[in-house]
């Protein structure tokens, strides 16, 4: 989604946001632009398309020590260079980026034309320009505080005026902002991502606060003009992370890191003398957690789908009922709120606007809300009563694997330290915590035989259509299946339990109309194998994902791809493997975009 990134100090300024841009590139855009101060006089220049075609419309020697720039992935009005950010006042003074939605844009904008304002754009951005132009006096910082007093909706709005040379103006509510404070200089970005290059020193900016920043210093004050003390933190990763690494795209290198990755969401958390997670950070007693009498996991798109997979871990393993929920439909939906009620948001970013407001509601209500974030210092992160880091590593690919993953093995440690503290014994946690231990290694030994699922990618590039089945815990991973092979490579695709299949979705199946089934050894594979010759009568051809050993599967199959044997209650932490490569060979057989799919944004900021 959209991205920020601003810089004041005594370099040239263009090529420090271009570099900014193109690291904010991974969160999906459609146009892009800067602008530089100097001399009295702001340079903006704005493309649609990549960062490409607007670094070749920048001269190489563009002067000036301090600007902004943005990426946009569009809202409000069509994708042209007109709609790009930053936006300009009629004086060619003042310019603005803007993340989020200004919600009374229509009224405002009214106003504005009513008084002679022309606007170039048709976005909800553009407003905010004109408005501060018409109140300010020489003073950009009181400007900002005096328009976003206007504003409704969400901003993270960054701002800069040619009378006020070497400074930068921010202000945040819902739309992430972070300063970045270098030697000598100053960053101001919606993503650590952008400046990762130049400092590991930040300050995460809260919803309320404008800052003002000098190449040497930043001041952060409330809308009242109270100072705000902050604190200066250190970004534990660093640039190689984010870097492709030999790797043709982000998302082949991620899903390749997934044995370190899920180890890294175990490393620590486990107690072998106890058969049990440890999970500091949850900030609750045992006592408390042993009044849990429900869970609630609210989340977005793949998020989900972990979170209907630890829903699941939760009710068999600690028999507590639990459910995953779609957090956009839990915001408006008047939830209840009982004490006994132990609410999670799921969010990889930690900045999904649906996940963060209802995570807001549920708080205003009273619930205990605890959040299972990868971004580390992200606003779910911050804003959360406790939680959990997965600790998987930045993810750059805009189709979410390695965090899927690691969130999974989170859950499994939450639901085993839940289980221990009820009715689990302590020989089934021992067992599960041998099993946990050993899936990094079978997950690599997957990951070696990629070019089988290479292989199988290519005989059905043909297919406008599949259709995926699992059951019970394999059930979400056949909606996660689904949901990658869509969004990399376009192609239809659904998932359903394969019990429901029979009561509709068999319609679809011809024998151009193709299904990845996941069948392991587990309970249900006597009626997974049911459904599976359901689809054979029918003349579907099958893929199925099954356990090593099983021939009886091969025979009845078009193509079968094995994982090798664990816990039933685990395999979906294997089942997720294959399905994430499978869709990757799809996608890349296709010639699509891996990495920036179209349409897609990596974190998704407006509701
Ligand atoms: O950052 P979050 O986990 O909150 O993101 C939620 C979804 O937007 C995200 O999982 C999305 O569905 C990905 N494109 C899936 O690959």
């Amino acid at each position: 989604m959209c991205g920020i990134v601003g810089y004041c100090g005594l370099r040239p300024a263009a090529p420090i946001l271009l570099e900014g841009l193109r690291r904010l590139e991974y969160r999906g855009y459609d146009s892009s632009g800067i602008s530089v101060g100097n001399d009295g006089k702001l340079t903006v220049i704005k493309k649609m398309g990549k960062i490409k075609n607007l670094k070749s419309h920048v001269p190489e020697d563009l002067p000036g020590t301090f600007g902004i720039g943005h990426t946009r992935w569009a809202t409000h009005g069509e994708v042209n260079d007109e709609n790009a950010h930053p936006h300009s006042d009629a004086s060619g003074k003042l310019t603005i980026v803007h993340n989020g939605i200004i919600e009374n844009y229509i009224p405002l904008k009214e106003k504005l034309m009513a008084e002679g304002v022309e606007f170039k754009s048709e976005t909800d951005s553009e407003v905010i320009v004109h408005l501060m132009a018409s109140l300010y006096d020489g003073d950009l910082e009181k400007a900002v505080k005096e328009t976003v007093t206007h504003l409704e909706g969400t901003y993270g709005l960054v701002c800069v005026h040619a009378d006020e040379p070497g400074r930068l103006v921010g202000a945040r509510n819902g739309s992430p902002l972070v300063i970045g404070v270098g030697d000598g200089e100053m960053f101001l970005a919606s993503d650590v991502t952008a400046m990762i290059a130049y400092t590991k020193q930040v300050v995460y900016c809260e919803d309320g606060e404008v800052v003002s920043l000098t190449a040497r210093e930043f001041r952060t004050t409330d809308l009242k003009d109270r100072e705000i003390e902050k604190k200066v933190d250190k970004v534990a990763w660093d640039l190689s992370e984010v870097e492709k690494a030999g790797y043709s795209t982000y998302m082949e290198k991620e899903i390749s890191e997934q044995a370190e990755s899920i180890h890294r969401a175990m490393r620590g958390r486990i107690s072998t003398e106890n058969a049990s997670g440890i999970l500091g950070g949850l900030n609750l007693s045992n006592q408390e957690l042993r009044r849990v009498k429900r869970v609630r996991i609210l989340s977005a798109g793949t998020s989900y789908y972990a979170a209907m997979t630890a829903a699941y871990m939760l009710e068999s393993m600690a028999r507590i009922p639990a459910t995953a929920e779609f957090a956009s439909e839990v915001r408006y939906a008047n939830p209840v709120v009982e004490p006994e009620t132990l609410f999670f948001v799921i969010s990889q970013s930690g900045e999904t606007a649906d996940t963060l407001f209802a995570m807001r509601e549920l708080k205003r209500k009273g619930a205990t809300v605890l959040g299972v974030c990868n971004a580390v210092g992200s606003t779910i992160a911050r804003e959360s009563d406790g939680g959990v880091y997965i600790h998987a590593g930045p993810e750059i690919a805009v189709a979410s694997t390695k965090a899927f993953t690691s969130t999974l093995t989170v859950f499994y440690l939450f639901s085993l330290y839940m289980a221990r503290m009820r009715d689990m014994a302590f020989h089934n946690g021992k067992a599960m915590v041998e099993a946990l231990e050993l899936i990094p290694g079978k997950v690599n030994e997957i990951l070696a035989r990629k070019d089988e699922l290479q292989a199988m990618a290519k005989k059905y590039l043909y297919a406008k259509n599949f259709l995926f089945l699992g059951r019970g815990i394999n059930y979400p991973l056949a909606l996660e299946g689904a949901l990658k092979l869509k969004e990399i490579s376009y192609v239809h695709a659904e998932g359903t339990s394969s019990a429901e299949m029979k009561h509709g979705p068999i319609a679809l199946i011809s024998e151009e109309f193709p299904t990845m089934m996941i069948i392991p050894n587990d309970s249900l594979r006597e009626k997974n194998i049911s459904n599976l010759k359901e689809l054979k009568a029918r003349k579907g051809p099958v893929l199925v994902i099954a356990t090593e050993g099983d021939t009886e599967i091969a025979d009845i199959a078009d193509d079968v791809f094995y994982i090798p044997k664990t816990m039933d209650i685990l395999t979906p932490l294997l089942t997720a493997i294959p399905l994430q490569v499978f869709a990757y060979y799809m996608a890349l057989g296709l010639n699509r975009n891996v990495d920036q799919p179209r349409n897609l944004a990596k974190s998704v900021t407006v509701e």
